[in-house]
């Protein structure tokens, strides 16, 4: 068997594992236009697979569905109309018993294509399509957590507490010494356009804080009135502030007793001190890095140092800080960069359709580096650019610091 194949078939496994803890009314439902339906990110990531693969390839192709070719089209304009993103959560049909049949047709009909008529320009969408399924089992967890989040009854998505994380260690700085260097994928194994291509950068001498800040780090910050003070925040950040009348990350809440909480996929949990902060914008970030006297990394700079990090998976929360040197690159929190998310020099998008997969979003967005808890196992590499607008906090992302 073409070990694609096999690979494909375990990922494509592991987005219904990720199904499984939820109901069909979990999965049918859309908490913000930013998040999107279980089912939709399950039917979406086939229907990946059926337009770039089934369509363009498989002799006499007919579609699962006709309705599905724009119900499940993202943003892709080269393919055509598409259902509203905010309006995603009104498809009550079809229902998930539908969207998991289409999964298993479009599943059986990849392997006999594979099977009969393998080819390089197969493998390398096969390749494309899987890491775009990654991505969106990471979407999975994140949006379902927005979902739960809703609910005063604060359902846990897996019922299993946290225990209590080690105590995290003082802050300490790593230094490096810069100089001119490599910025962009090497080429070997997949990337996505948007780390292409390699190109020669020039970064002063640095320093890149061990570890992520952490929960009573940042616990510091609100009780000294960090959301009130207007001198630490960007302007558009400071408005967002004030107009969202916001005091602390996103699911933090307090107890009858005024206890800090934090909701999590476990459910509520008391706000463990030495894990780290999650689900801060890129404006709490600033804030915070502008309040210890420090900033945070450029995306070169994180690149650069992550050459000595090793490469940590994550679980369904972020862990606390193990170890000696650099740690938590990976596998905890995505880190939020000062980089603006731009095209790297030289870069072209692929043509037709599928150069829409990256390109277009390189407009009013930063670059988060590393990888985070909900990232699926293999997914993560040095070189990888992930981007979010400077107010987005839903996903895992968190604060590295960094100062000259
Ligand atoms: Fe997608």
């Amino acid at each position: 068997m073409n070990p694609l194949i096999a690979r494909y078939q375990a990922v494509r496994k592991h987005t219904l594992a990720l199904s499984e803890p939820l109901s069909d009314e979990d999965c049918g439902a859309q908490s913000m236009p930013d998040a999107s339906p279980i089912k939709w990110h399950m039917a979406h990531t086939t229907w990946f697979f059926e337009t770039f693969i089934l369509e363009r390839m498989e002799r006499d192709f007919a579609p699962f569905h006709p309705a599905f070719r724009i119900l499940f089209n993202s943003y892709y304009n080269g393919i055509g109309e598409k259902h509203p993103r905010p309006q995603r959560g009104l498809l009550t049909r079809p229902g998930m018993a539908q969207v998991r049949a289409y999964r298993a047709d479009v599943d059986a009909r990849i392997a006999r294509l594979a099977a009969s008529a393998p080819s390089a320009e197969l493998d390398m969408l096969l390749t494309l399509g899987l890491q775009h399924e990654q991505q969106h089992q990471e979407l999975m967890l994140t949006d379902v957590k927005h979902l739960l989040a809703q609910s005063l009854l604060r359902p846990a998505y897996m019922e299993i507490p946290l225990a209590p994380a080690a105590k995290a260690p003082p802050q300490a700085w790593v230094a490096f010494d810069g100089g001119l260097t490599d910025i962009g994928h090497d080429g070997q194994g997949f990337s996505f356009d948007n780390e292409l291509p390699r190109h020669k950068e020039y970064v002063a001498p640095f320093a890149l804080a061990a570890r992520l800040v952490t929960n009573g780090e940042y616990l510091d910050f609100i009780n000294a009135g960090g959301y009130a003070n207007a001198a630490l925040w960007l302007a558009e950040g400071w408005d967002w502030v004030r107009t969202q009348n916001l005091r602390a990350p996103i699911y933090w809440f307090q107890d009858d007793k005024g206890a800090w909480q934090e909701f999590t996929l476990h459910g509520p949990q008391p706000l463990d001190l030495h894990r780290p902060v999650t689900h801060v914008s890129l404006f709490e970030a600033d804030a915070y890095a502008h309040w210890v006297g420090a900033r945070l990394p450029t995306e070169a700079e994180w690149e650069y140092a992550a050459a000595r990090a090793p490469l940590e998976t994550g679980s369904l929360h972020p862990a606390g800080a193990l170890g000696e040197g650099l740690r938590q690159m990976y596998g905890q929190c995505w880190q939020w960069t000062s980089s603006s998310y731009a095209p790297y020099p030289g870069f072209a998008a692929a043509e037709g359709a599928l150069g829409e997969y990256n390109g277009k979003f390189m407009l009013n967005q930063y670059v988060l580096r590393g990888s985070s808890c909900a990232t699926p196992d293999g997914h993560a590499r040095r070189s990888y650019r992930n981007f979010f607008p400077a107010g987005a906090r839903w996903q895992f992302t968190g604060i590295r610091l960094a100062r000259r």
